[in-house]
């Protein structure tokens, strides 16, 4: 394991983070490289639960390094909460954090801003986390972010903040929002960023010089691939780019020192927020798998929309990303259903179309081609060994594997780290 990356090959929310914690324990960095606490993950160390936005969930790890790299946007409230907590469980971080210079800060104008977006949009609205990855983005690329370099020079950052802050207010105000209180605010970030200034440092050195002293390096993605700023049905994505090429954009590692890509697939569709998914099921069917599933978001609470498995779009998936294993989670989720869906397709006017063909408009009207595979009732979180899966279960697997041309690492069958039923 060189540097390999471990991606959510669907909406989001495919358990990337028990599969990232297994990895982890091998790894002398973990990696993140894009998007912002609108990512949550459990973390389950010993009997307690974690919830992250931000850290690395790998920083757990006795020997691991958590890299938060330059893709990612950071809210220093959302750390430093985060960093407490990790010093209350006994964690030395001064020889564990690296924050790059480079990453932009979310602040509190963006989170305003994101909140009041969605709700002027009313009907329309994209259902995003509301904590300002979208106006933090977009500041980036406006020249008009702030970044963590600035919080070097307090002088400097000061003059910024100013000027931001009241050109956001000023859009605040046309939505009827309450502005920001510039010096209450400066007071708050000025405390945070003593707190933040050792951790800074270039991680471009750090993962280049990891690279050529052959350290095992693990990149987390966050959110999923059909949220992807340009490859999902804009604009029902995320603000970054969740394909397996922000990480050269997001760390400064080169393409061709990523050495494995790791999909993660839920065994069947959630998605949180607005926007097409062309297997969504409704009804008892969904309460049901939501309940058993736990299907609530890490970040916001929110109730998942369910569906069925949607290769058509795994299989792009798989293709952007180079994916060549993935690993199957909440497979036991699917114990006791008569009937099993996939869609191998989608279906438009009467043609074929690819899941890269549509945009939204598209993709909310596509009509999945669907293949059903008889279930089992057997429970399986117990299982360990391949062959003792119902026949059921291993064909659903199989033609999986086979559909996407992958192979399949491991399947997971519970939350806990053993969980898990190695492939033959
Ligand atoms: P934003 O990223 O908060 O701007 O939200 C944009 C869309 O991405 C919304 O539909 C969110 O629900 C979705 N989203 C963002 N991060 C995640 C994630 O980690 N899991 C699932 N959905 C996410």
């Amino acid at each position: 394991m060189p540097a390999v990356s471990v991606i959510g090959l669907q909406w989001g929310d495919e358990g990337k983070g028990k599969i990232v914690d297994l990895l982890a324990g091998n790894a002398d960095y973990v990696v993140r490289y894009h998007g912002g606490n609108n990512a949550g993950h459990t973390v389950v160390v010993g009997t307690k639960k974690f919830f992250f936005h931000l850290i690395p969930s790998g920083i757990f790890h006795k020997n691991t390094t958590a890299v938060i790299a330059n893709g990612v946007i950071l809210d220093p409230e959302v750390l430093v909460a985060e960093m407490d907590t990790l010093i209350k469980e006994g964690i030395n971080l001064s020889k564990k954090l690296i924050i790059s210079p480079r990453c932009h800060l979310i602040l509190p104008y963006h989170k305003k801003l994101d909140a009041a977006y969605e709700n002027a949009r009313g009907k329309k609205k994209l259902g995003t986390t509301k904590v300002g990855i979208g106006p933090t983005y977009s500041d980036k690329v406006s020249y008009n972010g702030i970044r963590v370099y600035d919080l070097i020079d307090w002088k400097d950052f000061c003059s910024k903040f100013e000027f931001q802050a009241k050109i956001k207010n000023k859009i605040l105000k046309t939505f009827g929002v309450p502005p920001v209180n510039i010096s209450k605010s400066l007071l708050r970030l000025k405390k945070l960023r003593t707190r933040i200034l050792p951790y800074i440092k270039d991680c471009f050195e750090v993962l280049n010089d990891a690279v050529r002293r052959k350290k095992k390096i693990l990149f987390e993605g966050a959110h999923g691939i059909m949220l992807d700023l340009d490859w999902s049905p804009y604009p029902y994505t995320t603000a970054s780019n969740t394909i397996v090429g922000g990480i050269n954009t997001g760390s400064g590692l080169p393409f061709k020192s990523l050495d494995s890509v790791i999909g993660v697939v839920k065994a069947f569709t959630s998605r949180v927020g607005e926007g097409p998914l062309p297997t969504e099921i409704t009804g008892r069917l969904a309460v049901a798998l939501r309940e058993r599933g736990g299907e609530y978001g890490t970040t916001t609470g929110r109730p998942r929309r369910m569906g069925w498995l949607d290769l058509e779009a795994l299989r792009f998936s798989c293709k952007i990303n180079n994916v060549s294993e993935i690993v199957i989670t909440k497979l036991d989720i699917l114990s006791g259903l008569i009937d099993i869906k996939v869609c191998t397709a989608y279906m438009l006017g009467g043609r074929k179309i690819n899941y890269a063909g549509c945009g939204y408009r598209e993709l909310a009207r596509v009509k999945p081609v669907y293949r059903s595979f008889p279930g089992w009732i057997e429970d399986i979180s117990e299982i360990r060994t391949y062959s003792k899966l119902p026949k059921e279960c291993r064909n659903y697997l199989e033609f999986i594997a086979k559909f996407l041309d992958v192979k399949i690492k491991f399947a997971s069958v519970g939350a806990e780290r053993n969980a898990n039923v190695k492939m033959k």
